[in-house]
């Protein structure tokens, strides 16, 4: 089996699309790829190839800060999808892993997700809660979950974050 994890390419835009939809059972999730795509708002987009077919997908796009307390720069880890017949096989954990690694590299020194804190917890996220930091205008719980990528940025941080204004259109899909 010939595994390989790579940033998107043109060429892969479409099998990104139909594995988003696939994978959240609603279009949402593919138009917000897309959407952020466009406004030029995502600095990283993975695939995972499975012997030439897109099997997983992972994206982060920036945040911007509601009531700034320091300039850090945070980005969000979202969607990531994992094509249905291939789920619980290990290419979600590898898709996450190497879209933490690449936003690393990028320079990201917090990166928050949104989701099941029994899944993002074995990636070391831990509740943005516990660091002094929520979305503007919400309250996720421990759903809202976040990840220091430079040492000493979560300790500075604290204060609320938007996602980039492609979120905003999520629920009038
Ligand atoms: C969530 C998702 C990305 C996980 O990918 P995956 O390839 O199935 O996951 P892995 O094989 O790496 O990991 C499997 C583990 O994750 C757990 N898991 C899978 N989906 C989960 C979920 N939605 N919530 C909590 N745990 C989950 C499994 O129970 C399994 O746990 P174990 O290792 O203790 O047995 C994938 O199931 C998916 O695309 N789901 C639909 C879209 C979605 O909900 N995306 C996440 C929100 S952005």
């Amino acid at each position: 089996m010939g595994v390989m994890v790579c940033e998107e390419q043109r060429v892969h835009i479409s099998d990104i699309r139909d594995l988003v939809r696939a994978a959240f059972g609603q279009n949402d999730e593919a138009r917000l790829v897309d959407r952020l795509r466009d406004a030029g708002a995502l600095p990283v987009s993975m695939v995972l190839v499975v012997d030439g077919e897109v099997v997983a997908h992972a994206s982060a796009s920036p945040m911007s800060w509601g009531s700034r307390t320091a300039e850090i720069l945070v980005w969000a880890l979202a969607p990531v999808s994992v094509k249905p017949e291939r789920q619980r096989q290990g290419f979600g954990s590898r898709i996450v892993r190497a879209t933490i690694d690449r936003c690393r590299s990028a320079g990201v020194e917090i990166l928050t997700v949104l989701g099941n804190p029994n899944y993002y917890g074995r990636f070391g996220f831990t509740p943005a809660s516990q660091h002094s930091l929520r979305i503007v205008d919400a309250n996720f719980g421990d759903e809202f979950m976040v990840i220091e990528l430079s040492e000493g940025s979560l300790s500075k941080a604290c204060g609320s974050l938007r996602w980039h204004s492609a979120f905003d259109q999520l629920e009038e899909d």
